[in-house]
């Protein structure tokens, strides 16, 4: 039985866990600066690497004990390396190398993209199986991936733009309903009529690319376009229903094309309700869904892809550094037991 620790900071939420096994969650503890940046509209960085800072040590304290688990107990430390913002990512980083070197574990670095595809291993019961067509959603990125095995990713298709869940906080912000914005946008949407409005959807023919930001001009227009009463409900229907029905389309079209196993959702807007039900409705192959509290930033989904990394061997070196941009078709991001 292996025993990771899971470390996540890679942006607004500073979050612990212990899982076995890759599969069993012993604590998922997780410290939301949501709050704190919500009065801004959106993450400050600075102040996200101070509150990590201030969290950090608490956290893993919090995680242990609420596993029940003293440091013998554990086998390796995990930690996010990338993507994020960087002074989040090296408050984390450097909290699992000082583990690491103090305790005498072997550290493993995680994609963070590919952390949010595990978090539907911890899902009891689920079984996953490869090829695996992934549809990673969050805050930060969109990308359509095809895994064919544990830690082995080709990037079908990632967004032009935005984000779809940058895409959900800035309509939000444009129809004045705080953030973060895809739960709020989400619920607004459940009294509202899509069909009221014409938003536009970006196929961009047949790639598997994304495209949001032409969305979200085009509701711009409209709500410039209204009077002082701007139909709150409608336009967010229209707006989460131009997003739900291209990603679903292009997730669909990529299981069929690549003779998909099953299809996994995973990333904060892997939260939302009509985009869980559209896929499920409309895909070949089983879907794999995480519950909505492991859909967004947590670190149990750390801690179960470290799993696999350690059962190749795949160690990272004390000199590992933050890294801000890494794509999960890097190289480095592969399963690669050291020479
Ligand atoms: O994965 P995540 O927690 O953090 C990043 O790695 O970015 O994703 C956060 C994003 C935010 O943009 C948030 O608005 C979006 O996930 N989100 C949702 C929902 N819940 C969270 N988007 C649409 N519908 C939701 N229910
Ligand atoms: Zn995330």
């Amino acid at each position: 039985m292996t025993r990771i620790l899971g470390i996540e900071t890679s942006c607004d939420e500073t979050a612990v866990a212990v899982v076995e096994d890759g599969r069993t969650l012993r604590s998922n503890i997780i410290a939301t600066q949501t709050d704190m940046h919500a009065k801004y509209g959106g993450v400050v960085p600075e102040a996200a690497s101070r509150a990590h800072l201030a969290a950090m040590v608490p956290v893993i304290d919090s995680a242990m004990s609420t596993a029940g688990v003293e440091w013998p107990d554990l086998d390796a430390v995990a930690v996010t390396r990338g993507p994020g913002l960087a002074g989040a990512l090296l408050i984390g980083v450097n909290a699992a190398k000082a583990v690491s070197f103090a305790r005498q574990l072997p550290l493993i670095a995680v994609n963070h993209l590919e952390g949010h595809v595990y978090a539907n291993w911890l899902v009891e019961k689920a079984e996953p199986r490869f090829p695996l067509v992934c549809l990673i959603v969050s805050g930060g990125h969109s990308d359509l991936v095809l895994m064919s095995d544990h830690g082995q990713y080709q990037r079908l298709g990632r967004t032009r733009d935005d984000a779809a869940g940058e895409a959900f906080d800035k309509a939000a912000r444009m129809l004045g309903l705080g953030f973060p914005g895809g739960p709020l946008i989400q619920r607004a949407a459940e009294s509202g009529n899509a069909k009221r409005f014409p938003i536009p959807r970006a196929w961009l023919r047949d790639s598997y690319d994304f495209s949001f930001s032409g969305v979200k001009t085009a509701l711009l227009r409209i709500v410039e376009q209204q009077n002082d009463d701007i139909p709150v409900a409608d336009l967010a229907a229209a707006f989460q229903e131009s997003l739900v029905d291209v990603l679903t389309t292009k997730t669909v079209k990529a299981a069929r094309e690549h003779g998909a196993q099953q299809i996994a959702l995973a990333g904060g807007v892997a939260a939302n309700g009509p985009l869980r039900h559209r896929v499920q409705e409309l895909s070949p192959v089983p879907v794999l869904i995480p519950p909505i509290s492991l859909c967004t930033d947590n670190g149990a989904m750390i801690a179960a892809a470290a799993h696999f990394h350690y059962q190749a061997g795949d160690f990272a070196p004390l000199t590992i550094d933050a890294t801000p941009s890494w794509p999960i078709d890097s190289p480095s991001v592969r399963h690669v037991a050291p020479a």
